[in-house]
């Protein structure tokens, strides 16, 4: 069979406008054939534990789902009761870019707070931590952050460990939407585990999809006192896949060698690379720092609107005209620069 795309040409859209990587689908192939049990009781699934394990320390436990919306939602869920609430920065993707699933779906009061770059501080956790005992007020339970977080910025280990030490000092629990923290990772060169275990967080989404994936995240339990459930709570969310097999097989691929690395730090140095690109081009001005694989710029309308023609991305910010350029694993140099001449071109036609 044919395309029916043109396979060479790229989007800055989304890192999950990217394909499939190579590696990760011949472990599907190498995992079809024959029959294993469904639901997870399988040789691929068993692995996928172990290799989890090995990242992330000998009590983690990992269930993959289908996507990072259910992973917020299964993890969420699975660290609160009813009448308990999730402390968040306002652009957090739970707050803005999940059609209020934690809500609708998970029954999950979201506190939000403004912040100046997506990152929250224990100062900034302290807007939404108060209230403890006041049956008026949802119970403050968890606090979630994003790494990366999506406007591009990451936090250290250092900022996770203070986040964590004062959350559980005020009784509540961490939990680490890492759609990207392979992204944070290969940016700070250190190991997963450097970011979560080793700095306190309770319960990470891993996400998959983003970095080579065809689909699939996983919840992550760091801490096997912050939740309970996950069993039974995957499946009431309708994340519990019956050919489980096919998931597990790709973060098998993913995470038992490097290519989580390699993968990460390509779309990463691609970052930088288009950010130093349009950087030189006059009437572009960059409005957050570039800690990873995502750019963010104001241009003129009249550009965004010739240039997304020529190639797809988002404008984050409708009233500032403000556009988000996202690299992916798959990105090349050749890429990010026809993208950075198509840009100077259009702001000079
Ligand atoms: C920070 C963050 N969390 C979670 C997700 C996962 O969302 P999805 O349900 O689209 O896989 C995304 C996807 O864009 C994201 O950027």
């Amino acid at each position: 069979m044919t395309s029916r795309h043109d396979p060479l040409l790229k989007a800055f859209a989304s890192d999950n406008y990217a394909g499939v990587h190579p590696e990760i689908l011949q472990a599907i192939a190498a995992a079809n054939g024959g029959h294993q049990t469904a639901y997870g009781e399988d040789v691929y699934t068993e692995a996928m534990g172990e290799v989890f394990r090995r990242h992330f320390g000998e009590q983690a436990q990992a269930w993959p789902v289908f996507n990072g919306t259910a992973a917020n939602v299964v993890s969420l869920r699975s660290m609160t009761a009813h009448w308990e609430a999730v402390i968040c920065a306002e652009s957090a993707h739970i707050h803005t870019d999940e059609g209020g699933a934690p809500e609708v779906a998970g029954g999950i009061k979201l506190l939000t707070v403004p912040t100046p770059d997506g990152k929250l501080t224990p100062e900034l956790i302290d807007r939404q931590a108060w209230g403890f005992g006041d049956v008026h007020r949802a119970q403050p339970r968890v606090v979630s952050v994003s790494n990366t977080t999506e406007l591009g910025t990451l936090y250290t280990a250092d900022e996770i460990a203070a986040i964590c030490s004062h959350a559980h000092d005020l009784g509540l629990l961490v939990h680490l939407d890492g759609s990207r923290l392979t992204n944070a990772a290969a940016a700070l060169d250190v190991p997963l585990r450097a970011l979560t275990t080793d700095v306190g967080v309770d319960v990470l989404s891993f996400g998959g999809t983003k970095i080579g994936l065809l689909y699939g995240e996983a919840v992550v339990v760091l801490n096997p006192e912050a939740a309970s459930g996950v069993d039974y709570i995957r499946k009431t969310f309708m994340q519990l896949s019956s050919k489980m097999r096919f998931v597990s097989a790709q973060f098998e691929a993913l995470l038992s060698g490097d290519l989580w690395l390699r993968n990460a730090r390509q779309a990463n140095a691609m970052g930088r690379r288009l950010a130093e690109a349009v950087s030189g081009i006059p009437g572009v001005t960059l409005t957050r720092p570039v800690e990873a694989n995502a750019v963010f710029a104001i241009l003129p309308r009249d550009v965004t609107e010739r240039l997304a023609k020529r190639f797809r991305f988002y404008t984050w910010n409708e009233a500032t005209g403000e556009v988000r350029w996202m690299c992916a694993f798959d990105t090349t140099e050749a890429d990010v620069d026809a993208f950075a001449a198509a840009l100077a071109d259009e702001m000079l036609a």
